[in-house]
C-alpha cells in the first residue's frame, strides 16, 4: 500500500490544494493532507481552524465533483516531514507544480528531503490550469480588499475569510 503525503501550511486550503489532493488519491492508495505545525509562517487561521476549514473542503469538493473521499486523511505533523513520513507504509510525498518559479524550491526541498531520509521520494503534479495562478497568500489579500475570489475557495473558507476581515459573522 502506498501512502502520498501532501503536506503545507493551508492557511487556507484552497481550491488549487484540494485539485491536488483528489488526483492524487486516484493515484495512490491512501493520501494524507499534512498540516506543518512548525511553519516559520505566520498563519492567519488558528491550526484548529485550518484542520476544521480542511475537512470541510474535502467533504465539500467530494460531493460537488462527486468523487469518493474515503481514501484521504488529514493528519498534523512537527519537526520535519522526512521524519513525519516514516510512519506510513510506503510513503511519496506529493506536491503541486504550478509554474517553473516553484521548480527551484521544490527541486532543493525535494532533495533534502531525499538527503535526510533516503527512502522517500517526492512526486510532482502539475496544478491544473485554472489554478495555477493560486495561492494563500494572494486569497488572503483579495478577501482583505473584498475582491472577487467566490470561486477559489470552497464555501466554508469564504466565509470565515469573510467574516475575519469584516469583523463580524456571515
Ligand atoms: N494550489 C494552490 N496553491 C498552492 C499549491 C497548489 N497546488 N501548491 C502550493 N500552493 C501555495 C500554498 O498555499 C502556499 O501559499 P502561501 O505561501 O500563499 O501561503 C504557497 O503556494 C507555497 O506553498 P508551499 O511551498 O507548499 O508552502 P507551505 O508553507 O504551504 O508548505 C512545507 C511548506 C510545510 C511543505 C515545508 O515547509 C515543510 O516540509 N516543513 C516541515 C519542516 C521540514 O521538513 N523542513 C525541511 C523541508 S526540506
Amino acid at each position: 500500500m502506498t501512502t502520498a503525503i501532501y503536506p503545507g501550511s493551508y492557511d487556507p486550503i484552497t481550491y488549487g490544494h484540494l485539485n491536488i489532493t483528489f488526483r492524487a488519491a486516484s493515484l495512490f492508495d491512501k493520501v494524507i493532507l499534512a498540516l506543518a505545525i512548525n511553519s516559520s509562517k505566520q498563519c492567519l487561521f488558528s491550526l484548529e481552524e485550518r484542520m476544521e476549514l480542511m475537512k470541510h473542503g474535502i467533504a465539500h469538493y467530494s460531493k460537488e465533483k462527486n468523487i469518493s473521499d474515503s481514501n484521504i486523511e488529514i493528519a498534523q505533523f512537527d519537526g520535519l516531514l522526512a521524519n513525519f513520513v516514516t510512519k506510513y507504509e510506503k510513503p511519496v510525498i506529493i506536491r503541486g507544480l504550478r509554474a517553473v518559479t516553484d521548480f527551484e524550491s521544490e527541486y532543493q526541498m525535494a532533495l533534502m528531503n531525499r538527503y535526510q531520509n533516503y527512502q522517500v521520494d517526492t512526486v510532482f503534479l502539475i496544478a491544473s490550469l485554472r489554478y495555477s495562478f493560486l495561492s494563500s497568500s494572494i486569497v488572503k489579500e483579495i478577501a482583505r480588499h473584498n475582491g472577487n475570489y467566490k470561486k477559489l475557495v470552497p464555501p466554508a473558507v469564504y466565509d470565515r475569510l469573510w467574516e475575519k476581515f469584516n469583523n463580524r459573522t456571515k
